[in-house]
């Protein structure tokens, strides 16, 4: 298992968020966190990625392996080192930086000290972004800044990435060409951690799921197995 979490706490204050999530992800995979809107998906993202450790009235407990290598404890930018990409909620992208300038300030090489991914790389994979490359951040439309956002994470080089709700927002249209992206992706070997409402969608992408329900994580299973009830009862589709 290249990620494996387990029994994880996490408080917001005195709110207990997390409440025992466990889960792991397989080297090369793609692995589905699934839950309504509040139920903690975001948050899991939040403490792997170290930012509910103590010191922003927030607070972690239970272990996070990644690699082997126990993530408890590390700051963001620690985590981040380990080979961890983050692509928030939200397309963060810098609106004032053009396509290619906001590509450039996240380049990094990979822990194992490889630059597959470059601007030269993810213009081939994402053809879309090197024809807005001189265009600013706000100009892009919804998908393309979706698009940018998972761009930037690549240029990182990472061993893994999280994407949180990518689809939020975005036509359908727009969504199945994600659905495609991420495919490739996986395709070329990233491991991928991704939160999702659309279920569809998550089909598509992920071979596992994990549904989560007021921080606890209340059914895991093949993503293409899971059945019509299964998704009504904690999903609402
Ligand atoms: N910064 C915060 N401070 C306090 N509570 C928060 C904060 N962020 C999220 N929460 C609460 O944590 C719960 C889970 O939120 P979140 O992880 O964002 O859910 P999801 O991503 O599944 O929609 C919600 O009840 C939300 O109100
Ligand atoms: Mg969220």
């Amino acid at each position: 298992m290249i990620l494996e979490l387990k029994d994880v706490h996490s408080y917001y204050d005195k709110s207990h968020i997390l409440n025992g999530v466990s889960l792991s992800v397989a080297q090369g995979t793609s692995v589905c966190l699934l839950g309504r809107n509040g139920v903690g998906k975001s948050t899991t993202m939040k403490t792997i990625m170290g930012m509910l450790n103590p010191g922003e009235h927030c607070r972690t407990e239970g272990s996070l392996l990644f690699e082997g290598k126990e993530l408890a404890g590390l700051k963001s930018h620690a985590v981040a080192r380990l080979g961890i990409a983050y692509v928030p909620q939200g397309r963060h992208i810098f609106p004032t930086l053009t396509t290619e300038e906001n590509l450039r300030v996240a380049s990094r090489e990979g822990v194992d000290g490889s630059s597959k991914w470059n601007l030269a790389s993810v213009y081939e994979f994402f053809p879309r972004l090197e024809e807005r490359k001189d265009s600013k951040g706000d100009k892009l439309s919804g998908g393309e800044k979706q698009m940018l956002a998972v761009a930037r994470g690549l240029m990182q080089n990472p061993r893994m990435m999280l994407l949180d709700e990518i689809t939020e927002g975005l036509a359908p249209l727009i969504v199945d060409q994600l659905a495609v992206m991420v495919q490739n992706l996986i395709a070329q070997g990233v491991t991928i951690l991704i939160a999702e409402q659309n279920v569809k969608f998550a089909m598509k992408v992920s071979s596992d799921c994990y549904i989560l329900e007021r921080g606890v994580i209340v059914h895991h299973q093949a993503t293409n197995e899971l059945s019509a009830e299964t998704r009504k009862q904690y999903l609402g589709l």
